[in-house]
């Protein structure tokens, strides 16, 4: 039976899926991705050209592959006609489900409203109105893709939205659009989208049964994960594997192999308790050596070392197959690198994830650091002390590394 791959981010996003799913995309038919928004990003450059991608699989530089975004992403639709716009013509090329909730202005607004009401406890979300997209979705109270078929009716809809919520948008201090912005962006959005718009569930049915090469490409990472990340400091969809199923409209038994993605170390943006985060020479160097800024904020990632016992975890939420390291050539140059192995929680020692991982105090295990690799491109160029790394890895998670990255290019990349 044909099987869609999928690839997962197994830490809190940035991990590199970017790179991978431009490697392994020419090898696929259909690329669709099953969750987030324009929450993720990632910058690709192809013949010297850069194209920055929010919303749009990484398929798209793939003149031969199809792509999906699936009805479990939330869609801005001013940012998706801007990223379209960067291509010659995506007709045929580019689907979006009709099921897909549309994220309109308002619900940035609201994102941001919400933040500034939390103070210091704030979730430090991209503001991009994600949380709030999902929220509507979940409330049934969501405008969906399929809805710009018909311009009217969802504009009058929208209208009664917000005249219903009107006092919850006075609270958030929110100046509602006029009706006649309304109309205006709507049209907007639908002459520009509604070609690409289409029941995706169908064509990714249709595309397995025709035996075509289908590959998920997830968004964020599994700590990140609604129900199984460090809540509430999350973002709002299913980022683990099986998101790809509801997502997509796929079954569990649609799933084939799946491609964890981890970095060598850890970095996280945003807020929320990060173990094995570090505040020395060592994050500095991470920092520094790895370019540790996000690519859809611009905002600092903070760094520290690989926290194993969240990647086990992580392989085992998503049944992942084999992990592709990243970045393993930004740890060159560092004396001693550690791991953390379990975890001190109110004076005992575990190895799973805590209720709060805001109470955990990182064990470690340390290793011989090694001076070079990068570019490195079959396994005979990894020193010693790297083979020893990975070794420990795949020990402590029972989880093959099956791809190692050892810098930015396509051809830095030792595959097993
Ligand atoms: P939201 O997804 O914008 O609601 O943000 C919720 C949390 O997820 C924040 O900590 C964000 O920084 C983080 N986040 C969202 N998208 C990404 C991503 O693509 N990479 C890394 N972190 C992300």
């Amino acid at each position: 039976m044909n099987k869609a791959n999928s690839i997962v981010g197994l830490q809190w996003g940035d991990e590199g899926k970017g790179k991978i799913v431009d490697l392994l995309a020419q090898k696929y038919d259909i690329i669709a991705r099953a969750q987030g928004g324009h929450n993720a990003g990632h910058t690709l450059v192809v013949e010297g050209k850069k194209y920055a991608l929010h919303l749009a699989p990484s398929g798209i530089l793939n003149k031969a592959a199809i792509n999906i975004i699936g009805n479990g992403v939330v869609v801005s639709a001013e940012v998706l006609i801007k990223e379209i716009a960067q291509f010659d013509s995506l007709k045929n090329r580019l689907y979006i489900s009709e099921n897909a909730h549309l994220i309109l202005p308002f619900h940035s607004y609201i994102d941001q409203a919400k933040e500034r009401l939390r103070g210091k406890n704030a979730i430090g979300t991209t503001g991009r109105g994600i949380g709030p997209a999902y929220s509507h979705k979940a409330q049934r109270i969501g405008f969906r893709m399929g809805e710009l078929r018909n311009v009217k009716k969802l504009t009058y809809d929208i209208g009664a939205y917000f005249e219903t919520y009107a006092p919850i948008f006075e609270v958030y201090d929110i100046k509602l659009p006029e009706i006649e912005d309304i109309t205006r962006d709507i049209n907007f959005y639908s002459k520009n989208l509604l070609p690409f718009i289409a029941n995706t569930t169908n064509m990714i049915r249709e595309g397995l049964n025709a035996g075509k090469k289908i590959l998920c490409e997830g968004a964020q990472g599994t700590l990140l994960d609604i129900d199984h990340g460090t809540y509430p400091y999350v973002t709002s969809s299913s980022t683990v594997s099986a998101g790809c199923c509801t997502g997509l409209g796929l079954s569990p038994r649609d799933l084939g192999e799946v491609i964890g993605i981890s970095k060598a170390y850890t970095t996280r943006v945003g807020n929320g308790p990060f173990a094995t985060e570090l505040f020395d020479e060592n994050a500095a160097h991470m920092a520094e050596v790895g370019h540790e800024f996000g690519t859809t904020t611009g905002r600092a990632r903070r760094c520290g070392w690989l926290d194993a016992v969240a990647l086990k975890y992580a392989c085992e939420l998503n049944g992942v197959s084999k992990i592709a390291l990243m970045k393993l050539d930004v740890l060159s140059g560092l004396r001693i690198i550690k791991m953390a192995t379990s975890y001190e929680v109110n004076g005992q020692n575990m190895q799973n994830m805590p209720f709060d991982l805001a109470e955990a105090t990182a064990v470690y295990q340390s290793f011989t650091g090694w001076e070079y690799l990068y570019g490195a491109k079959k396994m005979t160029e990894l020193p010693k002390e790297v083979l020893h790394y990975i070794q420990a890895i795949e020990d402590f998670t029972k989880t093959k590394v099956g791809i190692i990255s050892t810098g930015p290019d396509r051809d830095d990349t030792i595959i097993l």
